[in-house]
């Protein structure tokens, strides 16, 4: 439980560690019916697991049964609790999702997968700002999937903090990174008003084949990382 307000909790969960059945009792009817749409059986468990884990941690945050959660959405499709200061976010990406919950500090969290050479060469100019892509080119060959997956992550997080996702591009935004620590510099602020303090982290998720990033609207964060190993 983040038990005071610079306490974030983050929750990682594998996913083929879970079945869709065992988190059946904590969905509704149409919570189930979404995850059952998906064709592919990971894609359901991915829906499924992620949505009954949030409903459990929820639960035992709020100290409410899991059935009487009500989640709202923005007009982006963000989802937050109805009149609660808790706040949360989920990403999943293959085989894991993450989960990270703040008392009431607004929070943004992604995980990917790390793809081929092929997809970041396809993705980073489109991405990255004019800035970011030089310095990105700057760097040497062998470090650049991980560290574009890193930017993406921490890129995405802010998006998904602030609640636009990715109906804002990812490159109005400036961050700074490796070798610097993670920033954000800057906000296109059209489209981004007022972005606010943002904190940035990467995460580390214990596997080598995942990025993941937090991005905490709050300026001193203390960040906790755990393994979700209940079942229901
Ligand atoms: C949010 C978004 C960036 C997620 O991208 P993704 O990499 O495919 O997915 P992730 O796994 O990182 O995150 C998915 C989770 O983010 C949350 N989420 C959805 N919309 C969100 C938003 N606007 N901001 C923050 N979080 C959001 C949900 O909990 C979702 O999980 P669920 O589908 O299991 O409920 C993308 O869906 C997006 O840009 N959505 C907004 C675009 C838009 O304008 N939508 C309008 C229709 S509602």
């Amino acid at each position: 439980m983040p038990t005071n307000p610079e306490s974030i909790q983050v929750w990682v969960v594998c996913l083929s560690d879970h079945t869709c059945e065992a988190w059946r009792p904590l969905l509704t009817d149409s919570e189930w019916a979404k995850a059952m749409r998906f064709r592919m059986p990971a894609d359901q468990r991915r829906c499924a697991v992620t949505r009954g884990v949030l409903k459990a941690l929820l639960s035992r945050y709020l100290d409410l049964p899991a059935t009487e959660i009500v989640f709202t959405e923005n007009q982006f499709g963000k989802p937050a609790i109805a009149s609660q200061a808790l706040q949360f976010n989920v990403s999943h990406s293959g085989d894991y999702c993450v989960l990270a919950f703040a008392q009431e500090s607004p929070l943004g969290v992604d995980v990917e997968q790390i793809r081929s050479q092929r997809v970041v060469d396809e993705l980073a100019q489109r991405v990255l700002s004019p800035a970011e892509y030089a310095r990105f080119m700057a760097l040497p060959d062998a470090d650049r999937k991980q560290t574009f997956f890193e930017i993406w992550t921490l890129k995405e997080s802010v998006l998904k903090g602030i609640g636009s996702g990715l109906s804002v591009a990812p490159e109005c935004l400036e961050i700074s990174f490796f070798p610097d620590s993670p920033k954000l510099l800057s906000a296109d602020t059209e489209l981004i008003p007022d972005v606010g303090e943002w904190t940035l982290h990467s995460l580390s998720i214990g596997h080598p084949e995942y990025a993941a990033a937090i991005a905490v609207k709050q300026k001193a964060p203390s960040i906790k990382v755990e393994h979700y190993r209940y079942y229901v």
